[in-house]
């Protein structure tokens, strides 16, 4: 199978934060392997914008050295990497200043759609938009697209929501939530509304419940001082989480648009029941051999941030009342792997002998590593000695499945900045949403701090706090292992 990539329309897209590790580690990267897939018309520009001083050979060396950095070898040519720099410029903006931007309104084309990326710090979001609109830089259907984290509460979000409303109209802004641009996560909703097999079965009365897991074998990194004002509440599950639970739980949207999948997304959080303190897990990881501890790595001996998170969350709605779903996040855990897994409910009524076992259907989807699904399901197992049942996994790794196919799938970021060049908003959060996201995630947060709780030490390399396994036994359940 051969992929099929359409062009884009000619654009401009302005990076606001060229130089940032962002722009090297991500953006640029990925619109390098747009241009290698020929997704690229002859009149796609980028300039990048950023308060230091470059000129444009020196902006091309740098995005140079961070593709080589950044794409693989074997995915890079030489000459390839020189053609696409060729599109690149860079402008000497001050985001709180005046500098540069006569020069950016300049070169901006009227026949080109304009996208302007604040890969910055939502501090500056506000004195870019303004500026945008005062310099006659941006014009009425130009796209801004903005980084998460968007607000750390819902005041903040709120406020972040109206600074860009008064420059830019709900369809210009395009908020990324990378999470939506993996491959699976779409495959997700092409599962559920694309086949008549599992519709019919996707509520309370045949899913005993739902796990989502994102589990990371890294630590922090060198991003302490950003992470321990935020945890794992507001960094992974307020955004990422929200939205694999968001696709899981929704209703069929009437179209595959963005307001109609948008709506139903909403829809879920605002059902979402408060959570208790006691179907929450919080917990940091400790030391173990050669890894530092969760407290060393963001130099606060006494930080009260958590690294994991396990909950049981509960929806009320008549699809799904009933049915838990319980998410688990967490750094430095045993594996990384993130899926979504349904799990269904045991037969009504077992024709078969007690030594049969119990059995149930498990749906599994994978967002990393192999990205795939595998649908458990329940044979006779082969042989003479009577009615024994077995599980059996039907497997589609993509990979396997559609070979090179699957090899060629864009990276999350890559999908998301053609959709906003194609003015696509499905795959991106509305402002509603968001405020929602953190109407329900603020309570949870403010009681852990109102009391002061200290999150539970698990080893670094573990699968988090033994709590988190009493969450689900307690419940009768339990949660798949972490591993790869
Ligand atoms: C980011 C979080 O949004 O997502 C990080 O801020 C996290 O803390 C990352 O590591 C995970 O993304 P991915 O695509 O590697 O699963």
């Amino acid at each position: 199978m051969v992929s099929r990539v359409i062009p884009v329309e000619p654009f401009d897209l302005v990076i606001f934060g060229g130089t940032g590790d962002l722009a090297r580690r991500k953006i640029l990267p990925g619109l390098f392997r747009r241009f290698t897939s020929g997704q690229m018309p002859e009149g796609a520009r980028i300039i990048g914008a950023a308060r230091s001083d470059h000129d444009d050979a020196e902006y091309r060396a740098t995005i140079t050295e961070a593709i080589e950095e950044f794409v693989p070898k074997d995915r890079r040519d030489p000459a390839e990497v020189a053609a696409f720099v060729e599109r690149l410029s860079y402008i000497k903006v001050d985001a709180t200043g005046e500098d540069g931007w006569k020069k950016l309104a300049k070169a901006m084309r009227d026949d080109a759609v304009q996208a302007f990326y604040f890969s910055v710090g939502p501090s500056l979001f506000g004195a870019l938009a303004e500026r945008l609109h005062l310099h006659k830089v941006a014009r009425p259907d130009a796209r801004i697209v903005v980084e998460k984290p968007f607000g750390r509460d819902l005041a903040s979000a709120k406020e972040l929501n109206a600074t860009l409303a008064a420059h830019f109209d709900e369809h210009q802004i395009y908020r990324i939530d990378h999470y939506l641009g993996k491959e699976t996560v779409q495959n997700l909703m092409a599962v559920r509304f694309g086949n008549v097999l599992f519709e019919p079965l996707w509520n309370a009365q045949y899913v005993d419940h739902v796990q989502i897991t994102v589990a990371e074998e890294v630590g922090v990194g060198g991003r302490g001082t950003y992470y321990d004002k935020s945890g794992a509440m507001r960094d992974m599950v307020q955004n990422h989480l929200m939205q694999l639970l968001c696709l899981t739980a929704m209703e069929p949207p009437t179209r595959f648009e963005p307001d109609a999948v948008r709506d139903e997304k909403l829809k879920v959080i605002r059902a979402l029941d408060p959570v208790p303190r006691s179907n929450i897990v919080r917990g940091q990881y400790s030391s173990a051999p050669r890894i530092k501890s969760y407290a060393d790595d963001v130099e606060n001996p006494d930080s009260r941030t958590e690294s994991f998170i396990a909950m049981r969350v509960d929806i009320s709605n008549w699809r799904w009342k009933g049915t838990p779903f319980y998410l688990r996040t967490g750094k430095r855990l045993k594996a990384r792997m993130s899926e979504i897994v349904i799990h269904f409910k045991e037969v009504p009524y077992s024709i078969f002998d007690e030594d049969a076992g119990r059995h149930a259907n498990v749906l599994t989807i994978r967002l990393q590593p192999d990205e795939g699904m595998d649908l458990r399901v329940t044979i006779k197992e082969p042989g003479p000695g009577g009615m024994r049942l077995v599980d059996v996994p039907l497997d589609m790794t993509f990979a396997d499945a559609l070979g090179e196919q699957a090899a060629d799938v864009p990276d999350a970021y890559e999908r998301l900045i053609m959709d906003v060049i194609r003015g696509n908003q499905t795959l991106f959060m509305r402002g509603d949403e968001v405020e929602a996201a953190w109407a329900w995630t603020d309570p949870i947060i403010s009681a852990w701090t109102d009391r002061g709780d200290r999150p539970l030490a698990y080893d670094a390399g573990s699968s988090g706090p033994a709590d988190a396994l009493m969450l689900l036994h307690r419940d009768g359940r339990r949660w798949r292992e972490l591993a790869t």
